[in-house]
């Protein structure tokens, strides 16, 4: 079976990213094994000089690696990802490489109308840097707009149209898995590349 991880893209104790990851693992338990973990306990990215990489970011780096795919869900603060989110992303790609040639897909929950747009616009951007490279699924968005306002009293998607499209994009996903397997003529080289990238050389 496919193996998941769920990102939760925030620190928060109360996060409606949190909800639909719970509830895209509930509802998708007879198609894929999906772990929800969480970035709370990550320290504060200080660019170690000596890139020693703390206990808990290479737990999550190890998990990221043996998934087969990465389903973020991020919110929305002031346009952008959550600080927390982009914390975990600088630790994740200083001297591992967890997510080059990963399969992601971007969700996203907000309070407003827009439902973390733009924020999952910048999470691509950031997803693509030498050092994480991820395989993000194109011309795909899961938008979760008024977020407070999207769920049951058992954590289910109130909008049944909300949880087709969520099927929908699940399916591909996991088509989206299979045929970035097949994409891995230059893994070796993608990962080397990352690996022998610095920012600091001259
Ligand atoms: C500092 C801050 C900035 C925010 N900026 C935005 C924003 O730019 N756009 C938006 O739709 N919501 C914004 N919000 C409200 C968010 O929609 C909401 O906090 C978050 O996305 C919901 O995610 P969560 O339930 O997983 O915490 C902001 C909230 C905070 C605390």
């Amino acid at each position: 079976m496919t193996t998941l991880i769920g990102l939760v893209g925030t620190n928060s104790d109360y996060s409606t990213n949190r909800k639909l990851l719970q509830f895209i693992q509930r509802h998708f338990t007879e198609k894929s094994e999906m772990e929800i973990v969480e970035i709370r306990d990550l320290p504060l990215f200080n660019k170690p000089q000596d890139k020693t990489i703390p206990e808990a970011v290479q737990l999550l780096a190890d998990k990221i690696e043996a998934a087969d795919g990465v389903i973020i869900s991020t919110p929305e603060y002031d346009h952008s990802v959550p600080a927390s989110l982009i914390n975990a992303l600088n630790w994740l790609s200083y001297g591992i490489y967890p997510f080059v040639d990963k399969p992601v897909m971007i969700t996203g929950a907000s309070y407003g109308t827009l439902g973390s747009s733009r924020a999952q616009l910048h999470l691509r951007q950031i997803l693509d840097a030498p050092e994480l490279r991820a395989r993000i699924m194109p011309s795909s968005e899961f938008l979760l707009s008024h977020s407070l306002q999207a769920f049951t009293d058992e954590n289910t998607l109130i909008d049944n149209e909300q949880i087709e499209k969520l099927e929908g994009l699940f399916e591909d996903f996991l088509k989206f898995i299979n045929i970035t397997a097949q994409l891995n003529h230059a893994h070796d080289l993608n990962k080397r590349e990352a690996e022998n990238f610095s920012w600091e050389r001259v």
